[in-house]
């Protein structure tokens, strides 16, 4: 059996902003197993991105609280020291494609300065084998070598997006954690991208954290999916069971909302918007939205994770 490579337990990241404190991340836990990808999926503003940057500690300025245990290989990330996280984990551990970088490309620099002068300024590497690695990481992404003499504006967005992934696998990670890498792209440029990201985890041995809000891209690519809910992870298991035996009410709805070129149905919304962080509602932090909410129950005690079958857990009184 494939070994877990990280294990986030009880993670808390909490902003500070003048009206209080903002609970992004409020104690959620899951593994991940080596070579595996697990999905995190969840409407916007329900904490995804904030998961990504707890577990890469990219953290903001304001944060206010940063908590629990994240285990990589066996070390707890959170208690190291800058100097040793770097050593251990930012070169060769954990990487990141953030959200919406793809147009974050500095427009005056060429692409291959802009891979490799992180890994010459914060790694220390040596500029000829800085080079090397760009060259080397542009054409596992199937690009050419003379891209990297190019400006972005020179590249397709589908191009852009590729030099993003890497850029992330230039320090040669063993997780890569990609958030909402294809939003931005075309439905054919979206596959492509899989496929490469599919290629690359087999061929490098990587393991994916993908962020998205499409479940059919979750669905193509994910052996485990997480469904976040306003800063709670509400659901968790294997992908085919989520999709097959949704449990949690709002996964439920989720699933109803998405158009689907298998079956012929009628498209769900769900009714009302997700809760502010600030004040997040009492209880189970759905009910307000929730069509089986249990009166006396459910807007009063959260609810605990139950394990329904073996590793499909969800957050819910229905199934207490
Ligand atoms: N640096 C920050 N300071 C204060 N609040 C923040 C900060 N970053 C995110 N937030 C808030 O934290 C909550 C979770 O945001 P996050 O970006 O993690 O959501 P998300 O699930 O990634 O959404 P999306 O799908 O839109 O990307 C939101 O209410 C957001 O406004
Ligand atoms: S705990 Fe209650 S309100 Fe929350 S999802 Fe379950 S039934 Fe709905
Ligand atoms: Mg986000």
């Amino acid at each position: 059996m494939s070994e877990e490579i990280l294990k986030v337990k009880e993670v808390k990241l909490y902003y500070s902003s003048i009206k209080g404190a903002i609970r992004a991340v409020d104690g959620i836990s899951f593994g991940v197993l080596k070579e595996n990808t697990i999905a995190i999926v969840g409407e916007s503003g329900s904490g995804k991105t904030s998961t990504a940057i707890a577990i890469s500690r990219l953290l903001p300025r304001n944060v206010f609280l940063y908590d629990g245990q994240i285990l990589f290989d066996g070390i707890n990330t959170m208690e190291l020291e800058e100097e040793e996280y770097r050593k251990k984990v930012r070169i060769g551990g954990i990487s990141m494609v953030p959200q919406g970088v793809m147009n974050s490309l500095n427009p005056v620099l060429k692409v291959g300065f802009q891979i490799a002068e992180p890994l010459i300024v914060h790694y220390n590497i040596e500029k000829r084998e800085a080079m090397g690695r760009t060259i080397e990481a542009l054409k596992m992404v199937g690009l050419r070598e003379d891209v990297a003499d190019r400006y972005p504006h020179e590249l397709s967005g589908g191009m852009k997006q590729r030099v993003m992934v890497a850029m992330a696998l230039v320090t040669n990670p063993k997780i890569v954690i990609l958030d909402e890498p294809t939003s931005a792209l075309d439905i054919l440029t979206q596959a492509n991208i899989i496929n490469l990201l599919k290629r690359l985890q087999k061929k490098m041995h990587l393991t994916y954290i993908y962020i998205t809000h499409d479940l059919a891209v979750a669905s193509e690519l994910a052996d485990w999916v997480a469904v976040m809910y306003a800063g709670h992870i509400v659901e968790l298991g294997p992908s085919a069971r989520i999709y097959e035996e949704p449990l949690h009410p709002y996964t439920q709805k989720l699933l109803a909302s998405v158009a689907s070129i298998r079956k012929e149905k009628k498209l769900e919304f769900i009714p009302g918007a997700p809760p502010s962080l600030l004040n997040p509602p009492s209880g189970c932090r759905f009910h307000p939205r929730c069509p089986y909410f249990i009166k006396g129950k459910c807007e009063i005690e959260e609810p605990l994770l139950f394990e329904r079958v073996k590793g499909h857990k969800v957050k819910c009184w229905l199934y207490a």
